[in-house]
């Protein structure tokens, strides 16, 4: 059995980087460790990180074995590993609102019957459940929440919606003595870490940002689902997060704005920013960044699924301030990069 037992919600791209992330990473040498932020976290190592459920709705994934179902489409993020048999079959979950107005001819509803999902999360021994549903999939991403707390799993939404950072499922975590970790998972050379770092460091020598924006497009799923539901919601998120790098007002736009099938999992991420230095002279910034998706969130999820086990152990109950800010675009409160790396590595390294 793995030292940490993780069921997934969700086998989409990001769940496809995790997976074979994982794979790729377990029981290598430690110089040949490149692309994680941390080899090591809380004495764990990817290689004690282990799968143990899975749940979908389209009909190429469910009944398939894991290996098999995030290469399925219609997830397009590249092969990383070869993945061997898992011994993980993903299971039927009720659909609710997981299929989306523009994802309707994408994803393919299965017939299977529904999986009891919390019995599932109890015989597999499951102690983190992280959902990685589509981002307009809110009634889904609270159904699965609810079913953390029944079978007593922590419970890590990498989605824009908000559950850790909602006052009420805060609360219900709490009260159940579990953790939760999110909302919207920060990429690891994210386009909104590094949009702040930039107008941080503008700001500190001095130049006045007056205006900035930041779009990308993307040809995942998951940027079809945002056109059709969550384009609002994530730049709202995103717009936030920005404007608190810097310590006034400026005019600051940060979203996802389409859908670009060609592109495969492929993200593009424009930045423009405006503003002026010594004797109010203009200077401008102009910048486009290209990474793929799914794999962008790996490193994240690696640190946040080793601390939300650290937090187990600790018996540490609702929303964990340090592993939300430090990991996510919107944690209960917002705070400056450094703030949160401090916070997190304290966290992580606190004497039990
Ligand atoms: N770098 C990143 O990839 C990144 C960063 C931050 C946040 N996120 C968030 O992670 C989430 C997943 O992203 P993705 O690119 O893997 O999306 P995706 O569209 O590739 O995968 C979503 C998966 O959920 C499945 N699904 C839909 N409804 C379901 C239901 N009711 N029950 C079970 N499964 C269901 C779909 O069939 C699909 O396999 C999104 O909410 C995204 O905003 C991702």
């Amino acid at each position: 059995m793995p030292k940490i037992k993780v069921a997934i919600v969700g086998v989409g791209n990001c769940a496809s980087a995790l997976v074979q992330g994982l794979q790729y990473y377990s029981n290598r040498e430690e110089r040949e460790l490149v692309g994680l932020r941390n080899n090591v976290l809380g004495g764990y190592r990817a290689e004690d990180i282990g799968i143990v459920a899975a749940f979908d709705i389209d009909e190429r994934k469910v009944g398939k074995d894991l290996s098999e179902a995030i290469l399925s489409q219609p997830n397009n993020t590249p092969k990383l590993a070869d993945v061997p048999l898992s011994n993980v079959a993903v299971h039927k979950g009720p659909v609710l609102d997981g299929v989306g107005e523009y994802t309707k001819d994408v994803i393919r509803v299965s017939n299977h019957p529904e999986a009891n999902v919390a019995m599932v999360l109890k015989e597999s021994d499951a102690e983190i459940l992280i959902n990685l549903l589509p981002s307009g999939a809110m009634k889904a991403s609270q159904y699965y929440a609810e079913q953390a707390l029944i079978s007593g799993c922590a419970y890590v939404n990498a989605t824009p919606n908000f559950i850790a950072s909602d006052a009420a499922w805060m609360n219900r975590f709490e009260t159940a003595e579990l953790p939760v970790v999110g909302d919207d998972l920060i990429d690891q050379v994210g386009s909104t870490t590094l949009h702040k770092t930039l107008l941080q460091l503008l700001s500190m020598n001095g130049v006045h940002i007056i205006e900035t924006y930041q779009l990308d497009v993307g040809g995942g799923t998951e940027s079809l689902d945002t056109l059709g539901r969550t384009k609002d919601l994530k730049r709202a998120v995103k717009t936030k997060s920005v404007e608190a790098a810097l310590p006034y007002e400026a005019a600051v736009v940060a979203g996802s704005t389409d859908y670009v099938d060609f592109l495969q999992n492929r993200r593009d991420s424009y930045f423009w920013i405006k503003g002026v230095h010594f004797c109010n002279v203009p200077m401008q910034i102009d910048l486009k960044l290209s990474t793929t998706d799914a794999p962008n969130a790996g490193s994240v999820l690696f640190d946040v699924i080793r601390a939300t086990k650290i937090a187990l152990e600790r018996k540490e109950k609702g929303a964990l301030l340090p592993v939300c800010a430090y990991g996510f675009k919107h944690p209960p409160q917002l705070m400056p990069l450094e703030l949160a790396e401090k916070m997190f590595n304290d966290f992580v390294n606190e004497e039990a």
